[in-house]
């Protein structure tokens, strides 16, 4: 598994240097479709009282900007395995004192919530089973350092054939639904209506 997040690790760093801190610079191919995934993710958020929130896989910290616009009262947590990611997040944020980002695949403690976005997509070499382990391993982490909940989004197995790539994940929305549903909470959304080949599911607690 250490081998294949280098691996991870490697493709985004080339993204980041070559693109820098904007959506192609973390392989998404725009900022609309970048933000509409943050506002599905942050349905899992109360507005109104104060959170802490760890990014997983927080790219250069898009995130922290949707939050910064449609949040009042948050600390955030940003983690990611590029190296290269992490440094030009921190670069362009010194100025937010609640905000921090680290280098790893694990948050340092608890926070209210965990999000993720993107980062179950790119398999590149891995094998389905191996790749499906390792969306659970990862599961099992968020939900342990989450007292209130977490929220991910995967490509979904509904897109059309022969748009799919060898190198990515298409997941089993209903699958990961129900894997949730038993393992982590009662109180589980799965959202798949927003117009891009993928799905968001967030597990309140
Ligand atoms: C598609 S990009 C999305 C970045 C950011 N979430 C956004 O939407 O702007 C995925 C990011 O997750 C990171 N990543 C992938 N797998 C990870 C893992 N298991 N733990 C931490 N970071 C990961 C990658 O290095 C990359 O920066």
């Amino acid at each position: 598994m250490d081998n294949l997040l280098a691996q991870v690790s490697s493709y985004y760093t080339e993204k980041i240097e070559r693109f820098g801190a904007q959506p192609l610079g973390v392989d998404w191919n725009g900022f609309d479709g970048q933000v509409l995934r943050f506002a599905q993710l942050c349905k899992l958020l109360l507005p109104g009282s104060h959170f802490s929130v760890t990014d997983v896989g927080c790219g250069y910290g898009a995130l922290l900007d949707f939050l910064l616009d449609n949040f009042d009262a948050f600390d955030y947590v940003g983690i990611d395995i590029s190296e290269a990611m992490v440094d030009t997040a921190t670069k362009m944020r010194e100025q937010h004192s609640r905000s921090k980002f680290i280098v790893g695949a694990e948050p340092p403690h608890p926070t209210d919530y965990v999000v993720a976005s993107g980062i179950f997509n790119v398999k590149l070499g891995a094998d389905t089973d191996m790749w499906r382990a390792y969306i659970e391993s990862t599961l099992e982490v968020m939900n342990r350092f989450s007292t209130r909940g977490f929220a991910f989004n995967c490509l979904t197995g509904y897109s059309d054939a022969h748009k799919m790539r060898a190198d990515l994940h298409y997941a089993d929305p209903c699958e990961l639904f129900d894997m949730c549903k038993r393992r982590y909470s009662r109180n589980v959304a799965l959202l798949h209506d927003y117009d891009l080949y993928e799905f968001t599911i967030l597990v309140r607690k």
